[in-house]
């Protein structure tokens, strides 16, 4: 069976309808897919740092991350957002599962910048599918924080929750889906509204350098161009807005950008 990698946006989890996760739990039943989701917690995490006067900053879209963002980070991801989006699926009638990356250190990671600018920002460097397989074997929805540890220097790092799915997919062989707070990439400078259907990774470098595409959304297109490969042609910024957007990819439709090495023509 086929992996789902669906990352949930820090940015959208508390405006997303129930029927987003009943969508998760019938592509589970229906057989298709196997889902994993892996989520962020931007928002949540800048109001708890906030609270605690932690200064915070960042850095291509990353969070540079002291140790004490790293601990905030975890608490706000591993803790509160992991175990509501659990809720959400049992709720919805499935069996969700939600631990961290450095859980049974199934997200292992080194620093994403060996200068140490960015701090504890890590990037990963495997993915122990064993215990994401068992589960998804055994009927559960994996959900995963992407908190990750690193085996090497024994510390806790901080990953973008894009670049943790986006290494999730790879590992596991699986499309991936990137679900935010956005209708798809967009061009404000076309027009207010306008949403690229299809970018390519030549694009998606030109619209970067435009300064079309910044903050939040580089590492989720770098991390869209990480997971292609031999059997994934194909991934998609979903639109987050849109009632159904999960059943209708499942059904072999998009909303939303989709995001490919080079142009696919359709015939
Ligand atoms: N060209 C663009 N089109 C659409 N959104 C863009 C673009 N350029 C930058 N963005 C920003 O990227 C944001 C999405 O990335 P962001 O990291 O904030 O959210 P997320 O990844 O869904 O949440 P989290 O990081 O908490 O998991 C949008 O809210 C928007 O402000
Ligand atoms: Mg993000």
């Amino acid at each position: 069976m086929k992996y789902l990698i669906i990352k949930i946006g820090g940015s959208i989890i508390s405006e997303l309808p129930a029927s987003f996760f009943k969508s998760i739990v019938k592509l589970k039943n229906e057989g298709k897919y196997c889902p994993v989701v892996v989520h962020g917690g931007g928002p949540k995490i800048n109001e708890m740092l906030q609270c605690m006067q932690i200064e915070t900053s960042f850095h291509n879209g990353l969070r540079i991350s002291s140790p004490e963002v790293v601990d905030t980070a975890g608490m706000v991801l591993s803790g509160d957002i992991n175990k509501k989006i659990v809720a959400e699926l049992l709720r919805a009638g499935g069996r969700g599962f939600g631990f961290s990356g450095i859980d049974g250190a199934v997200l292992q990671a080194e620093p994403e910048d060996s200068s140490g600018n960015l701090g504890n920002v890590g990037k990963i460097t495997e993915v122990d599918t064993e215990l994401i397989s068992l589960l998804c074997g055994k009927g559960y929805i994996p959900v995963i924080s992407p908190i990750s540890y690193g085996m090497k220097d024994n510390t806790v790092y901080n990953v973008n929750a894009d670049s943790a799915a986006s290494a999730c997919a790879s590992a596991l062989g699986g499309n991936i889906i990137f679900v935010s707070d956005i209708p798809g990439i967009m061009n404000k400078s076309i027009n207010e509204t306008f949403i690229y259907s299809q970018l390519t990774e030549a694009e998606v470098n030109d619209l970067i350098a435009e300064n079309v595409i910044t903050g939040g959304m580089i590492p989720k297109v770098q991390a869209a161009l990480m997971c292609l490969q031999k059997e994934v042609k194909e991934t998609v910024i979903l639109n987050g807005w849109q009632e159904g957007s999960i059943d209708t990819y499942a059904a072999g439709g998009s909303s939303g950008t989709r995001i490919v090495k080079e142009e696919i023509t359709y015939v």
